[in-house]
């Protein structure tokens, strides 16, 4: 049964409780949050629902979150099924407050679970003194901050703990939260904040003893080593200088000599903190953001901010060329001067320590390396890292944790266990599909593939296409390839599905080639283009089988006209979708306009007498100000998905739920749609976007180019000069909508913000 926690307690509402509370209101929970008193609490929610990106799917979930004080705490102990302790750190407090939280258990031994969001405390002390009744229900559950968006959660179980009491938050949070679930021993700061400050603060002495400003020292422990792009210093700042300083400082006081001192914390973190330039919340840390927008860098030296610089060095100019992350390191770690001796004696240091400590924190390799990925977004754990650079690695390693790894990593689906001689299973994620693996089967079946798409086989009889080019940017190579993936499915499927391992979906078709061609005036080779992309959103709505979308990330423009071409949607929690097309001076070409006048009109049901003008008037807006949806859960209320889209948290599981989604509707006798003519506004909407626009340009909220944009998009979603409530047919409007698209591309002030949102990715308002 899928373990759900209809009723929570969270008891501290401060930077993690209360974000906590909207992450669980937004997987469905009922939350009662508690603070020392009801206002405290009241403020911390308010706080949280202000931060931006917001802790929240969607402002409705806030509905589910009820403050209040701990006096509240009994009544809300007993009547819940899940207590999440996250006040202050400190220990006495913690024991303290769960000794209430002790008392308040039912006696029969059937009350809620227990757990403390520590981020390093010992759960076993936090145990001590408690009941046995509670001792069996509690753990730890680590989550990282901000606990919507980081994916890691660590699982700290002390010797009481009841394993399948553990299991059930395991399978709840990765279905319903979409986390990366880690199992950690109880050791100070855990997993990925040992390892992790252990890192930073390596490369911060490293940085002051050779001279290398924080600017410097971030382009080199970047995305160049598999890194974030934050790498260290900016992600000290956003971390918070504050709470990596107590989580240094804890681990300095807890751990023993010969390991306690790379966690000493330098003395410019105190400095920091003192002076309250603690990171990105202080608007002031290692990085200064100016009021005109430069941000400028702390000289480690001097203290003073100052402009940015950057590394010259042959040898990491060499290695940025190299797209193979091993072979970069390879070049990194050869060094030959001191930027890239920065990189070596870092990763030097890192890497040793983390095949030293690894079996102290957790009983096998994947659980590190996952911890590291998750937590910290690297793009291989340290283990993994060794394993890559097997050869050249032994020089990196000293004999004694070289001794601790005796064979590789990559074990065939299996990972090395510090507990027993053999390897184990690596934990199955369940759900999880394996894409690489249908890739080989793909290749070996020569199923069709290019360098934008390939199709590829997932479970349940389902074809899928797998969009994988340089930010899935839509061509005609992805469009042809859709195109006869449609037609296989057709033949040989009951089903299709498109998708991606990407981060991102897709940001949309490709902007660059309308450029060049609009500029040399190829307007019949544009007209073929658009009309292509018209052909294949088609196909995809009257395809005989099912057709499933799974966006996630950023999905923009062209990207959300194939969501929008679906019969379904299976998207992730975490999906950024919209038609940003206004942006850059367009409206919807490739269909997207004519399904969101389609979307418009479906919302009044067919024999129900109700104006349209209002539903005409959201899809306007939401077009003509290219909203972006911040998760899938709000783009409904912009119509870009549908109730009828589930949502998948984990994003391993996307490929699997989408292509059952897929199985279900065909099994229930699926049939495409009829090709049925669409009621539209006629000239009541041109001239309603004709008296808006005039307003709004004489209030000066738009330009000339935005009130042209928004009247050509009114003109197509009205359905041109007709009378109020005509029903046209879809290729009148398809038509429409492709002279709009292509009569703005021929507008000089749409060409200047395409290219300017091609060279800095940005919109430009002209
Ligand atoms: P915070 O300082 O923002 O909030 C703590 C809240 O607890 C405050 O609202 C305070 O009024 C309340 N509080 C203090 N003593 C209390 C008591 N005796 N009874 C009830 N409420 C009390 O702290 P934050 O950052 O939210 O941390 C909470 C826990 O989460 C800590 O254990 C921390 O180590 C952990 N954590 C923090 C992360 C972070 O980045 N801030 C990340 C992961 C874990």
């Amino acid at each position: 049964m899928i373990p759900r926690y209809p009723n929570v307690t969270v008891l501290g509402a401060g930077t993690m409780g209360a974000q906590l509370a909207c992450l669980l209101a937004g997987a469905g929970s009922r939350v009662t949050l508690l603070d020392i008193d009801a206002t405290i609490a009241k403020a911390g929610l308010d706080r949280a629902a202000a931060l931006r990106p917001s802790p929240l799917y969607t402002p409705r979930d806030l509905a589910r979150i009820r403050t209040g004080g701990l006096d509240e705490l009994p009544t809300a102990v007993a009547a819940c099924d899940w207590v999440i302790e996250a006040i202050v750190e400190r220990l006495e407090p913690k024991q303290e407050l769960l000794a209430r939280v002790d008392d308040a258990l039912p006696p029969d031994g059937t009350g809620p679970i227990v757990t403390t969001n520590t981020s390093g405390l010992s759960v076993t002390s936090l145990a001590e003194g408690r009941s046995d009744a509670f001792r069996r229900r509690f753990f730890g559950t680590h989550f990282f901050n901000p606990p919507r968006y980081t994916r890691l959660l660590e699982l700290v179980p002390q010797a009481e703990t009841d394993p399948t009491v553990m299991a059930d938050v395991e399978r709840f949070a990765s279905l319903l939260l979409g986390k990366g679930v880690v199992v950690a021993r109880d050791m100070p700061a855990f997993i990925a904040n040992r390892l992790g400050v252990h890192g930073l603060l390596t490369v911060l002495r490293l940085a002051a003893e050779l001279g290398v400003g924080p600017d410097e020292v971030d382009e080199l422990t970047g995305e160049l080593i598999g890194r974030p792009k934050s790498a260290t210093f900016r992600t000290l700042d956003l971390v918070g200088i504050d709470v990596a300083l107590a989580v240094a400082e804890h681990c300095h006081e807890a751990l023993g000599e010969g390991e306690r001192e790379a966690f000493e914390p330098p003395p410019i973190l105190r400095q920091l903190v003192a002076s309250g330039r603690i990171g990105s919340k202080a608007g002031a840390g290692f990085y200064r953001r100016e009021p005109d927008g430069e941000i400028l860098t702390l000289d480690l030296e001097t203290g003073e901010y100052r402009p940015r610089r950057r590394v010259s060095s042959r040898v990491v100019e060499t290695a940025r060329a190299e797209t193979d992350l091993a072979h970069r390191l390879g070049i990194l770690l050869q060094g030959g001067d001191p930027a890239s001796e920065l990189v070596r004696r870092a990763l030097t240091s890192e890497l040793r320590y983390a095949a030293k400590v690894a079996p102290e924190l957790a009983d096998d390799a994947w659980s590190v390396d996952a911890a590291m990925r998750w937590g910290f977004g690297w793009q291989w754990g340290p283990l993994e890292t060794i394993d890559e650079l097997r050869d050249g690695a032994t020089d990196l390693l000293d004999g004694e944790a070289r001794a601790l790894l005796p064979s590789g990593y990559r074990l065939d689906g299996r990972t090395w266990s510090f507990r027993s001689a053999a390897p184990v299973a690596l934990p199955a994620a369940p759900g999880a599909f394996d894409l690489p693996v249908a890739r080989t089967a793909a290749r070996e079946k020569q199923l069709p593939s290019n360098p934008a798409a390939s199709v590829v086989e997932l479970p349940e009889g389902i074809l899928g296409v797998e969009l994988h080019g340089k930010l899935n940017v839509i061509g005609l190579d992805a469009l042809d390839l859709v195109h006869r993936a449609v037609t296989l499915a057709a033949k040989r499927y009951d089903g299709l599905v498109i998708g991606t391992d990407a981060a991102d979906f897709s940001v949309g078709a490709n902007l660059a080639l309308l450029l060049i061609e609009a500029e040399d005036g190829e307007w019949d080779e544009l007209d073929r283009a658009v009309r292509r992309f018209q052909g294949v959103t088609s196909e995809l709505r009257y395809a005989p089988v099912p057709v499933v979308v799974a966006p996630r990330g950023r999905t923009l423009g062209g990207g959300t006209e194939l969501v929008l071409a679906a019969g379904r949607a299976q998207p992730l929690a975490e999906t950024y979708i919209g038609l940003v097309e206004a942006g850059v001076g367009l409206i919807p070409g490739g269909g997207g306009s004519t399904a969101m006048a389609r979307r418009a009109a479906a919302s009044v049901p067919e024999g129900v007498q109700a104006d349209l003008f209002p539903a005409f008037q959201h899809v306007i807006t939401t077009i003509g100000t290219a909203r972006v949806a911040t998760s899938a859960v709000e783009a409904r209320t912009l119509w870009l998905l549908t109730e009828a889209d589930q949502v998948t948290a984990n994003p391993d599981r996307q490929w699997t739920d989408a292509a059952r989604t897929a199985r279900t509707m065909a099994d229930g006798g699926y049939r495409a749609p009829a090709r049925l003519p669409i009621p539209v506004l006629g000239r009541r909407g041109i001239a309603a976007a004709e008296a808006l626009t005039y307003n709004q340009l004489s209030g000066r909220q738009i330009s000339e180019h935005d009130r042209k944009i928004v009247l050509e998009l009114a003109r197509v979603v009205s359905g041109g000069e007709v009378a109020e409530g005509t029903a046209v047919g879809e290729q009148y409007l398809l038509d429409l909508e492709r002279d709009a698209f292509l009569r703005l591309l021929g507008e000089r002030l749409t060409r200047d913000r395409i290219r300017h949102t091609l060279k800095t990715g940005k919109p430009l308002r002209n």
